[in-house]
């Protein structure tokens, strides 16, 4: 029997039930849950009903200013951070200190100071900190990196990738706490945090500079009116447009969006649903980048919160063809119960042009599961680590970390500053995660 990893959770919301109900479930037998710690006391005591229904014991609950009694009382080995994205650095370091290795969700935190400080932390105690970036788990994603790692293109030279975010799923940002930039570093760092990190992994390669473009298009108050809901409310529960609003989101109607926030209001007056035409938002929802990387390649990236279908489209053009992939992911209002970012089949395909020869599709691996199959691969990787080596590398630490986040925070500073900026400014001498070896601009190429 192996020794079982000790755990505790700060941040009980939507995300980290994956991570106690795998705990208390399937990894069992190798883990286990010390405490949970939450700054709304309703929804951690929550959590905690739900893990005494699974398996009849209650752990103990701490407040966010207990976080220090709750290592000190429950000692555990590593936290699992899943609360809002700008108090991650908080939480992380603090973990550090006390002797904890840290597993946290993305993004690692929010602005530059903070990414500083966290990976100083890192450097004086010596801890373990992972993120988990459950894309890099998906098996189209994993099947992409293995691709361009086999040399079917040859190096990549430059990516065209196109992100959609439909008008449920990217809706909703602008109804929640990510609506605000001090709360999530804008949908650049935390939705976009995934979309970099892809590409730094399956380039092998980290930012070198950021310029962008962007605005508020669509989640506007000039919106409401041109649909007419002329008598909106900042919230939708008990709002007079309820019966028009196609945005509208009833709380009350869904038992886990009900138990899980609008009982829970009295304890930190947040609402997770208002209004997405507010103008007390203070993210834009269509943003353009270019990129440049440090090992030559250039991508032109996008991001769209208003689209009829949600998924994406990235083109990499190498040096011995192209290879084009798309995906379109289920609608899904995150905490509803549904399964997040289901791969439809159909909706995935991969197709390479090499120079000189026909164009053909390649068969997508499967993906079952949350996250396009992500989640169910992660959780093994975490809870139950196969022994045998990853040949795509898809651990990711402190410093795949930081690089992921330090494009979104770049563009930040591009669309406030209108120039190009430069990651070492912000982040100097970070170091380069571990990759896989990519082909190199030196390899021969084909002539046929
Ligand atoms: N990898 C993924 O695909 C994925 C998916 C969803 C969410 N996430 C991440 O998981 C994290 C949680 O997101 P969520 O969807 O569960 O949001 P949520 O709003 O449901 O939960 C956030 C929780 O953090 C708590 N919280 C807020 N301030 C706190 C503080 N100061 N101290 C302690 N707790 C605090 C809130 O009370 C809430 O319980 C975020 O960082 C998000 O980016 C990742």
């Amino acid at each position: 029997m192996p020794d079982k990893t000790r755990y505790a959770i700060v941040g009980t919301g939507g995300r980290h039930e994956m991570y106690r109900d795998a705990i208390l479930g399937e990894y069992a037998a190798r883990a286990e849950l010390t405490g949970l710690c939450d700054n709304n006391a309703g929804r951690a005591r929550l959590s905690a009903g739900r893990a005494a229904e699974l398996t009849g014991v209650t752990p103990p609950v701490y407040a966010d200013t207990d976080f220090d009694r709750m290592i000190a009382d429950t000692r555990p080995d590593t936290v699992i951070v899943t609360s809002r994205d700008s108090t991650h650095d908080r939480y992380i370091r603090r973990a550090m200190e006390l002797g904890c290795n840290v597993i946290t969700e993305k993004p690692m935190t929010t602005d530059a100071e903070k990414c500083r400080r966290v990976l100083e932390t890192q450097r004086a105690t010596g801890r373990s900190l992972r993120i988990t970036f459950n894309y890099r788990y998906s098996p189209p994603r994993t099947q992409i990196k293995d691709l361009l790692q086999s040399g079917i293109i040859g190096e990549v030279l430059s990516v065209d990738f196109h992100w959609m975010l439909d008008i449920h799923h990217g809706a909703d940002y602008f109804r929640r706490w990510h609506r605000n930039r001090e709360n999530s570093g804008s949908l650049l760092v935390h939705k976009a945090t995934h979309h970099f990190d892809l590409v730094n992994w399956w380039l092998g390669t980290v930012p070198q500079s950021v310029y962008a473009t962007g605005r508020r298009a669509f989640y506007r108050p000039e919106t409401a009116g041109r649909y007419g809901l002329d008598k909106r409310a900042e919230r939708c529960h008990g709002c007079p447009e309820a019966a028009r609003c196609p945005f509208f989101l009833d709380m009350a109607a869904n038992p886990c969006l009900k138990a899980l926030y609008l009982d829970q209001e009295e304890y930190d007056g947040y609402h997770r649903d208002q209004c997405v035409f507010s103008d007390r938002i203070d993210i834009k929802d269509s943003v353009a980048l270019t990129v440049d990387y440090q090992n030559g390649a250039r991508m032109s990236y996008s991001l769209n919160a208003f689209m009829p279908w949600e998924g994406y489209c990235i083109v990499f053009n190498g040096s011995k063809g192209r290879l084009e992939h798309k995906t379109e992911e289920t609608v899904y209002v995150n905490g509803d119960g549904s399964v997040p970012g289901a791969v439809k089949p159909e909706g995935t395909w991969i197709r390479v042009y090499p120079h000189f020869a026909a164009a053909y599709e390649i068969p997508v691996w499967e993906a079952v599961g949350g996250h396009g199959g992500g989640d169910d691969l992660l959780l093994r990787d975490l809870f139950n680590p196969d022994a045998a080596p990853d040949p795509w590398m898809r651990r990711a630490d402190h410093r795949g970390g930081a690089w992921s986040i330090l494009t979104g925070i770049a563009a930040n500073v591009s669309l406030r500053e209108q120039r190009r900026v430069t990651a070492d400014e912000l982040v100097p001498g970070l170091e380069m995660p571990d990759y896989p070896p990519m082909p190199a601009a030196t390899d021969p190429l084909p002539l046929r």
